[in-house]
């Protein structure tokens, strides 16, 4: 359902239902929280192994309350034993041990989409199936991923690089995707293999509902509007896709971290203006850029 405020000068600002924080992204925050309070009971530290979420203002609040965010296993080498949160993007098996052996406890808020590709892919090896990851090799989801298959995983982002993959090979496979790949994409690589009767490629389909939903209802807002702004974290993988897929649809298309950036004069004369935010995106900074849109 879409909610929609009708303006005196007709202006109508239609924001996503879809907008914000996802289930895996409000876990892992909340684990935090919930983690916070024990830290502070038992006097330890806690660490968060990269950004908890990619939005800086939801880790600046994090880190005032005591949180410390380590980019790499190296820096948790110097720090006083603590908990050692894993954000909802998940890490490599090795990892997991590196943690252990380094005295800290794992607080594990690997989203459990994530985890069932962690299983998936371990599995594949006992099954003599190579894995095929579609999706960003430089994204931490995916290192992650890739620190779970027992033999080294393909990793391709078009149909093209999925034909190198196939083409004229006798081995069998399965194939998964990154959580936030797009959906809309993802379709012509299961074409692909349909049309050309692939069958020794298993396809799990792995991309998260709630980044499909989103995308979705995304593409439905931006066709319908003048102005489309998103809003997340420039360093937010689901929230380029978002953007992408809204340009396609709506060319005065925002990309947005915060009310700060959005120019309001771009889209003064805008009759409508369709809002949405990637997973990182907390409710309050929706609302600042939602009101300001319509006032
Ligand atoms: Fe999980 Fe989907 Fe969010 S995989 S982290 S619920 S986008």
């Amino acid at each position: 359902m879409i909610k929609s405020v009708a303006m005196e000068d007709k202006r109508e600002v239609i924001l996503a239902d879809t907008a914000g924080f996802c289930f895996g992204v409000k876990r892992a925050v909340d684990t935090v929280y919930a983690q916070l309070e024990t830290a502070k009971e038992s006097k330890k530290a806690i660490y968060s192994l990269g950004p908890i979420i990619h939005n800086e203002d939801v880790v600046a609040k994090l880190e005032a309350q005591g949180v410390v965010t380590v980019h790499s296993l190296d820096e948790l080498k110097d720090k006083e034993a603590g908990y050692v949160v894993i954000r909802s993007h998940g890490v490599d098996r090795k990892t997991y041990e590196e943690i252990e052996k380094l005295g800290h406890h794992v607080i594990d808020a690997t989203c459990p989409f994530v985890k069932k590709i962690h299983n998936i892919v371990a599995k594949a090896y006992e099954e003599g199936c190579k894995v095929i990851i579609v999706g960003d090799d430089k994204h931490p989801e995916v290192k992650g991923i890739k620190g779970w298959c027992k033999t080294p995983p393909y990793v391709v982002k078009t149909v093209e690089e999925l034909k190198k993959v196939v083409e004229n090979s006798k081995e069998n496979y399965v194939l998964v995707q990154q959580t936030t790949f797009n959906g809309i994409i993802f379709k012509e690589f299961v074409e692909f293999l349909d049309k050309n009767d692939y069958n020794n490629v298993r396809v799990y389909k792995t991309i998260c509902n709630a980044t499909d939903e989103r995308q979705l209802e995304a593409a439905r807002i931006a066709n319908e509007v003048d102005a489309m702004i998103v809003i997340g974290g420039i360093n937010s993988s689901n929230t380029q896709k978002l953007y992408e897929i809204c340009k396609m649809k709506c060319r005065n298309t925002y990309y947005i971290q915060t009310l700060v950036d959005l120019d309001l004069a771009a889209i003064e004369s805008a009759k409508r203006v369709g809002i949405t935010a990637g997973a990182s995106t907390p409710n309050y900074i929706i609302k600042e850029v939602h009101d300001a849109c319509q006032n």
